[in-house]
């Protein structure tokens, strides 16, 4: 019985050192965080927001932020594209093509974002 307590503590310690897990029951098509004030996706001056969640994200990024693709499960190549309106309408602004590469949005606003690249291929 001790080894067994023993064990149970082990676990639990790891289980709390681990980062914590993005919603687990929920499902998701990504995860990007977007760096409201900050151009080079720098988390030590400016706190990250995460957009999580399944189909089409409403969540406003203003010029001078940046934003990464921190989990992509809707492609394996890691793209999640970025609308100029809400509901994934309007203008193209951006296609993530990989995860954790930082992306500025020095003159432009993004306001929603939705797993998966857009279905022209050149991004237009
Ligand atoms: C972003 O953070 C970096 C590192 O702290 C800093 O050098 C840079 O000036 C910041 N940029 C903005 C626009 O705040
Ligand atoms: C996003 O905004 C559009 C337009 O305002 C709206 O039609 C749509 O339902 C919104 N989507 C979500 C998930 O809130």
């Amino acid at each position: 019985m001790r080894s067994q307590s023993i064990l149970a503590l082990g676990l639990a310690t790891i289980a709390a050192a681990a980062p914590k897990p993005q919603t687990p029951d929920k499902p998701i098509d990504f995860v990007i965080s977007l760096f409201e004030t900050n151009l080079t996706c720098d988390t030590s001056t400016t706190p990250a927001k995460s957009v999580t969640g399944t189909g089409c994200q409403n969540r406003t990024l203003s010029k001078g932020g940046s934003a990464l693709v921190r989990i992509s499960v809707s492609s394996p190549g890691g793209f999640v594209t970025g609308y100029s309106e809400e509901g994934c309408k309007g203008e193209v602004l951006v296609v993530f093509t990989q995860t954790d590469g930082c992306t500025s949005f020095d003159d432009v606003s993004v306001k929603s974002w939705i797993g998966g690249a857009p279905f022209d291929e050149s991004g237009k």
